[in-house]
C-alpha cells in the first residue's frame, strides 16, 4: 500500500524510503485498516456503551475550516477505553486526536490518511464533594452540564462563557472566565488531572506527583497527553444568590471612540467584565452593529454604577439584566453553532490596545469586509476585556499559561460557506489582526492559544514559556503523537 503512504507525505519529504521511515514527524500509517478490523481488534477491548464509526458526523466541529479530517471515530464511555485506543493506534502506527466539544478551531491538524478521533464527549460525568467545594469531571464534561449541575447543587464554577465548549479544551488552555476576578483562571481550578501519555499510560498528576507535567498539562495540554477525569475546584453559592448582570448594548457608529475610551478608562474590579462586539444585524439589512456586553457579579443596582461611564454615553438599546447563573451563557448561544467556515484570528492586547483610533479602523475592516461579501455578514469581531488582578496574584510559575497579566483577547472569526472564499477570509482576519497588533501595547506579539489561528509562531502563543515546554515534550512525548494542536516539536 505504497500508495497511502505517499498520499500523506508532502513534496518536501520525497526522498528514499528508508529515510524517509525514521525523519517523518509523526509516524504515518502504512496501510489504513478497515472499520472491520478496527471492530475486531480495537472493538473487543472497549467497554460497553462504546462505538466506532468512520462517519465525521459522529464527532461534529464548530469550524469546517481546518477541520481534523479523520477515517475513525471511536466513541469512548470510559476512561480506560482512551488508553485502550491510544495502545491501538500507537502498535498501527495511527495518527489520533482527542475531541472534546469540538468547537477548537486550530489550522494545525494533519490527521493523514488514517488518523482516529477518540470523541471524549461519552466522558461526561459531573459529581460533587459534600461540601460543593470539588468536583470531579469526566475528560469531555461540557460546560453547560457542568454549570446545570452546579447551580442546581448551590454552588459554581470559574467556567468559560459558552456553554457549548469542553470544560477541560478551554481550561487547560488557560481558560478565561467572566468570574476570574474572584476565582482565577481556568488552569488554577484544576486540582488534579488524570492524563494518558502519549505511551497509553495512566498518570495522576497534581502538585505532589508529576510536577513538570502538572506546569505543562495547564497550559499546554493537548500537547502532552490526553486527560481522561479531573478533580476542579467549585464555589458554593446558594441558588437564590447565584445570579449576574449582564446582557447587550448597542451604541450608534459616531460613539465607538468614545465607547473604547470609556472601556479602557473603567476601574474594572474583580466582579466586573466587559466584551464588545462587531456584529451585523443579519439579512436581509446585514447592518453593522456596536454592541458591549458588560457582565457584574453582583445585583442590578451595583452593576449600573460600576459601569456608569458606559450608559453615559447614551445606547441604543439596553438589554442588561440579573440573570441565574444556569443562564448567564445563553446570550452566546447563537456563537455556539456548529459548522460553516470560521478560521478565527486572534490577538491579545494591553489596556492601552483599546485605542479609540485603532478601534476605528478595525470597525472601517468589518464595515467593508460585510458590505462587500454579503455570504460573510454571519462574520464578527469579538473583544473581551478581564481582570486579571486574582490571575497575576496566584502566580506565574505554577503553570505553563504565559500570560496571566494580559486582560484583552480579541477574535476576529469570518463566518461563511464555500471554500472557494477561505483566501478572501484569511486575508481579511490576518489584517484585523495586524491591526489590533499595531497598538497591542505588550512587548511582544501574545495570542491566547484558544483564539490562535495557526501561522503565529510559537513563542506568540507559549510565551516565555516556551523553551520549557519544548524540553517537556521531548522528554514527555518524543515520538510526536500528540502534535495536532499549536505542536511544540
Ligand atoms: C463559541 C466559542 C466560545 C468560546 N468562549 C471561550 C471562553 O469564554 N473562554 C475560553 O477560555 N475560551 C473560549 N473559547 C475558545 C475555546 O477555549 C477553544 O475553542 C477550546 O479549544 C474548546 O475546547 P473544546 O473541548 O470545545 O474543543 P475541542 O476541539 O474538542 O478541543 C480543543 C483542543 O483541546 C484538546 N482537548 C480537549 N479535551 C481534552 C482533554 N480532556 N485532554 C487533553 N486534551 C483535550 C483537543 O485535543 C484539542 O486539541 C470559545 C470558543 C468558541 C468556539
Ligand atoms: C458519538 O458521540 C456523538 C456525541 O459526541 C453522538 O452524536 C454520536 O451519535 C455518537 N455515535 C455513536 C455511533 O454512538
Ligand atoms: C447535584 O450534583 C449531583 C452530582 O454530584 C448530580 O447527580 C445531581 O443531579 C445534582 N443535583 C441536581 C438537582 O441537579
Ligand atoms: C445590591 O448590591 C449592593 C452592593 O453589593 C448592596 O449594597 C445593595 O443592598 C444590593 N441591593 C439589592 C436591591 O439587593
Ligand atoms: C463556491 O464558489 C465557487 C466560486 O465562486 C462557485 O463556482 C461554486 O459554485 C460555489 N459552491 C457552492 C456550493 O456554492
Ligand atoms: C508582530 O505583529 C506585527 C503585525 O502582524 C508584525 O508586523 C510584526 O513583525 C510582529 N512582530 C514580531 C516580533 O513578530
Amino acid at each position: 500500500m505504497m500508495l497511502s503512504l505517499l498520499l500523506t507525505i508532502p513534496t518536501l519529504f520525497l526522498a528514499p524510503a528508508a529515510l524517509l521511515l525514521t525523519s517523518l514527524p509523526q509516524s504515518i500509517a502504512v496501510t489504513c485498516p478497515t472499520l472491520s478490523d478496527l471492530e475486531h481488534d480495537l472493538g473487543s477491548t472497549l467497554s460497553k456503551g462504546s462505538s466506532i464509526s468512520a462517519s465525521a458526523s459522529d464527532a461534529p466541529r464548530w469550524s469546517l475550516y481546518g477541520a481534523p479530517k479523520p477515517a475513525f471515530i471511536v466513541n469512548v464511555s470510559a476512561e480506560s477505553d482512551v488508553v485502550s485506543t491510544v495502545r491501538y493506534c500507537n502498535k498501527k502506527n495511527i495518527i489520533f486526536l482527542a475531541q472534546s466539544q469540538g468547537n477548537g478551531w486550530a489550522d494545525t491538524f494533519r490527521l493523514g490518511n488514517c488518523g482516529l478521533i477518540i470523541n471524549m464527549a461519552g466522558l461526561n460525568k459531573v459529581a460533587f464533594n459534600k461540601y460543593r467545594t470539588i468536583a470531579s469531571i469526566g475528560g469531555g464534561a461540557q460546560v453547560k452540564d457542568m454549570v446545570l449541575a452546579a447551580y442546581n447543587n448551590g454552588t459554581r464554577f470559574s467556567n468559560p462563557t459558552c456553554t457549548c465548549l469542553g470544560f477541560l479544551g478551554a481550561v487547560l488552555g488557560g481558560g478565561i472566565s467572566r468570574s476570574q476576578g474572584l476565582y482565577g483562571q481556568g488552569v488554577d481550578q484544576v486540582l488534579s488531572l488524570n492524563v494518558v501519555t502519549a505511551s497509553g499510560d495512566s498518570l495522576r498528576v497534581n502538585r505532589r506527583s508529576h510536577r513538570d507535567l502538572w506546569y505543562a498539562m495547564r497550559g499546554a495540554a493537548p500537547n502532552f497527553g490526553i486527560v481522561t477525569s479531573a478533580h476542579v475546584k467549585a464555589y458554593p453559592v446558594p441558588k437564590d444568590q447565584n445570579i449576574a448582570w449582564e446582557g447587550a448594548i448597542t451604541f450608534a457608529d459616531d460613539k465607538l471612540e468614545p465607547l473604547i475610551k470609556a472601556i479602557r478608562d473603567l476601574d474594572l474590579r474583580p466582579e466586573m467584565e466587559i466584551d464588545f462586539l462587531f456584529a451585523t444585524s443579519g439579512p436581509p439589512l446585514n447592518t453593522p452593529a456596536i454592541t458591549a456586553i458588560p457582565f457584574f457579579l453582583d445585583n442590578a443596582s451595583a452593576a449600573r454604577v460600576a459601569f456608569a461611564s458606559i450608559f453615559a454615553l447614551g445606547p441604543l438599546s439596553d438589554e442588561t439584566k440579573e440573570v441565574p447563573y444556569d443562564h448567564w451563557g445563553d446570550f452566546a448561544n447563537s456563537f455556539c453553532q456548529k459548522g460553516m467556515r470560521k478560521p478565527a484570528y486572534g490577538a491579545s492586547l494591553a489596556r492601552q490596545g483599546l485605542d479609540p483610533a485603532t478601534w476605528r479602523a478595525v470597525y472601517e475592516e468589518f464595515k467593508t469586509f460585510v458590505a462587500r461579501y454579503p455570504e460573510a455578514a454571519g462574520s464578527s469581531i469579538l473583544a473581551e476585556y478581564y481582570p486579571v488582578q486574582k490571575a497575576v496574584a496566584i502566580g506565574d510559575t505554577t503553570s505553563s499559561y504565559p500570560f496571566r497579566d494580559v486582560p484583552i483577547h480579541v477574535v476576529t472569526i469570518p463566518v461563511y460557506q464555500n471554500s472557494s472564499f477561505d483566501v478572501t477570509a484569511n486575508a481579511w482576519g490576518a489584517r484585523v489582526r495586524s491591526l489590533l497588533r499595531s497598538t497591542d501595547g505588550l512587548d511582544m506579539n501574545s495570542t491566547y492559544i484558544n483564539f490562535a489561528h495557526g501561522d503565529e509562531p510559537l513563542n506568540e502563543i507559549y510565551g516565555k514559556d516556551l523553551p520549557e515546554l519544548q524540553k517537556l515534550k521531548k522528554r514527555y512525548d518524543p515520538q510526536k503523537k500528540f502534535n495536532q494542536w499549536f505542536p511544540l516539536a
